[in-house]
């Protein structure tokens, strides 16, 4: 079989390209900003395989612009740029990333964590406007976390790796899910399940790990955020519509919950701009698995989905094998 065409909408990382180019012709996407819905559909039109990233739109639209594609590889674990059924019913394998940035995410959501309640970004912003007047006792006083109660909403391996870290702050950990976890999961990460209300009422950080799907659009709404401790602060590293950023803005102006750290927003690029004014939040651009280590072994992870299905076995990260019969 001729070398299948691939495009990738991102340079990549060299090792990822070295795996891909070794098996596959490839056009990488070069310029600094990301393609415009026309250069994407106009790039992708001829090829076999994309390797795209979460800014990327997979739908039906894009697929009639690419008669030829057979199998779009995300570089994320969230796929909720890509219409799976769409693709299924073109027979066109969509394949993600999971497992690789459990911990560096995990990581993260704590650094927003510590960050908001210790007010980190007013100090940084404090020492570098030149206008410190010296220590003062009730100078940037945050909140405890030591001891306090974490509530993870979604406990899957990202909520897991969370609760985990938790440990050496003596947290009391509570839990919410579709899906309880085992008994031997509770009891080695000392969480607790509890329903949905009582993790809101009883968490001093409620930090969201849930997918991005139907269910999960504005779940941390406006009814929620009012259940929640005035003191308690709100933690999203999963997608920015999982939380309505509106409702949010309103409660922290407010005061019915007193800060959030917020790495995924509704309409990105675009910043809610009253979440923008608000001194007692903490905005990141979408960078919770941003290590070099994870993105690097994240490109690897499509890079190699892709190789697999053009040598004719099962992608390891197949969302839709359906698609592949
Ligand atoms: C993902 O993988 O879904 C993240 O949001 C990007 O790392």
């Amino acid at each position: 079989m001729s070398r299948p065409s691939i495009l990738a909408t991102h340079p990549l990382f060299p090792e990822a390209r070295t795996l891909l180019d070794a098996h596959c012709d490839v056009e990488y996407w070069q310029k600094e900003d990301r393609p415009s819905r026309a250069e994407f559909l106009k790039q992708v039109a001829p090829k076999d395989g994309v390797v795209c990233l979460l800014t990327e739109k997979i739908d039906k639209e894009m697929l009639a612009a690419a008669p030829k594609l057979r199998i779009a590889a995300n570089v994320a674990v969230g796929y909720d740029n890509i219409s799976v059924p769409d693709c299924t019913s073109r027979k066109v394998v969509v394949t993600n990333t999971p497992g690789v940035l459990d911990e560096t995410t995990a990581d993260f959501a704590w650094t927003l964590l510590m960050c908001t309640a210790r007010r980190v970004g007013e100090g940084e912003a404090l020492c570098r406007s030149g206008s410190w007047a010296g220590w003062n006792l009730d100078q940037l006083c945050g909140g405890d976390v030591w001891g306090k109660t974490l509530g993870v909403i979604g406990f899957g391996r990202i909520g897991r790796a969370v609760a985990r870290r938790s440990r050496g702050f003596g947290m009391k950990v509570i839990y919410t899910d579709a899906i309880r976890a085992s008994e031997a999961v509770e009891k080695e990460l000392g969480a607790k399940y509890v329903d949905m209300d009582i993790l809101l009422a009883s968490a001093d950080f409620v930090s969201v790990h849930v997918p991005m799907m139907a269910g999960t659009h504005h779940l941390i709404n406006a009814e929620r955020l009012k259940k929640m401790k005035r003191t308690a602060y709100l933690i999203n590293t999963a997608r920015g519509p999982v939380v309505d950023n509106e409702a949010l803005y309103q409660a922290l102006k407010a005061g019915t919950i007193a800060g959030a750290g917020i790495d995924v927003h509704e309409q990105e690029p675009k910043i809610h701009p009253g979440l923008v004014s608000l001194k007692k939040v903490v905005l990141t651009p979408h960078i919770a698995s941003a290590s070099i280590e994870t993105r690097t072994r994240m490109a690897c992870i499509a890079a190699e989905n892709v190789l697999a299905f053009f040598e004719g076995q099962r992608p390891p990260n197949v969302v839709n094998p359906e698609a592949l019969g």
